[in-house]
């Protein structure tokens, strides 16, 4: 880990995708449809969500991931550069570059699906992971990718997004497993030594061995798009950690993050700085 003064550097491991957005006034039921607002591109991809959060906190980011040889990804790589994260560890797939299809409705919650193309080809075999300070993963990477940077990481932080089997050797190499409420239960806390688990508009809590040790409350927010939240919580989440922050602190900052993330359309579309979460953190 690195020391307060320090940039930590950060390798992030997920998907990076087109996000294909469509604001309606109310989602879909199954069979049903329902007319929304014009489409609109924007760029996401759990991975690249991540990335770019933990880049605008101020951490030395590396996004790995993998991506088409379509005009898709030219865009996606100039916009992660744009917000300064280091484009080197991203490989070329012949599959297109990932795509998803997301409905937002009038309260800003959402539906995604992820055609995942290029990021299910994602291989860590020639990616050095030594440099980095903590490895932030996810996934819509294939398995045996996320136990591949579990077992070469220093610190490895697991986001089990979206909620898919993990192998136990995996789960027992986090330094900390996030998942949100519908994903952690198909975890069994008590066999994970550190779990958060996120609660959208009422916090998240700290679990250690299925024992509580820190909750915290998120600020009163009108959300505008929770679409990638949960991606800003994990990067906040990884940044602190990864700069020794307390527990109780770090889970703060995080929660702190996440719901100003939803203040704008998009999963990367409100970023927060560092110095806009501190400024949050002191009123409250
Ligand atoms: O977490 C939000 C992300 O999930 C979106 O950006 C979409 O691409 C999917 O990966």
């Amino acid at each position: 880990m690195t020391g307060s003064a320090t940039a930590p550097r950060l390798g992030v491991v997920g998907s990076c995708n087109v996000d294909l957005v469509v604001r309606c006034r109310r989602l879909a039921r199954p069979g049903e449809t329902v007319l929304g607002d014009d489409v609109v591109r924007l760029s996401g991809g759990k991975g690249a969500n991540q990335a770019a959060a933990a880049a605008r906190l101020g951490a030395n980011v590396s996004l790995i991931a993998a991506v088409g040889h379509d005009e898709s990804a030219e865009w996606l790589l100039d916009t992660l550069r744009g917000v300064g994260v280091h484009d080197e560890l991203i490989s070329r797939s012949s599959r297109p570059t990932g795509t998803a299809f997301i409905t937002v409705d009038d309260r800003g919650e959402n539906e995604i699906v992820v055609s995942r193309g290029a990021n299910a080809d994602l291989d860590l075999a020639d990616v050095d992971l030594e440099p980095f300070d903590v490895v932030l993963a996810s996934m819509e990477v294939a398995a045996s990718v996320l136990d591949d940077a579990a077992s070469r990481s220093r610190h490895f932080i697991l986001n089990v997004a979206p909620a898919a089997p993990v192998n136990p050797e995996t789960l027992d190499r986090c330094a900390v497993v996030i998942a949100n409420e519908g994903e952690a239960e198909s975890l069994s806390l008590t066999s994970i030594e550190h779990c958060v688990v996120t609660m959208g508009a009422k916090g998240a809590v700290h679990f250690k061995h299925g024992r509580e040790v820190a909750r915290v409350a998120a600020p009163v927010i009108d959300p505008v798009d929770t679409v990638g939240a949960g991606d800003v919580f994990c990067a906040a989440y990884a940044v602190m950690w990864a700069r020794g922050w307390p527990a109780r602190d770090v889970l703060a900052y995080a929660v702190t993050a996440g719901a100003l993330a939803t203040l704008a359309l998009g999963a990367q579309g409100a970023l927060p700085t560092h110095e806009e979460v501190t400024t949050w953190l002191a009123r409250a």
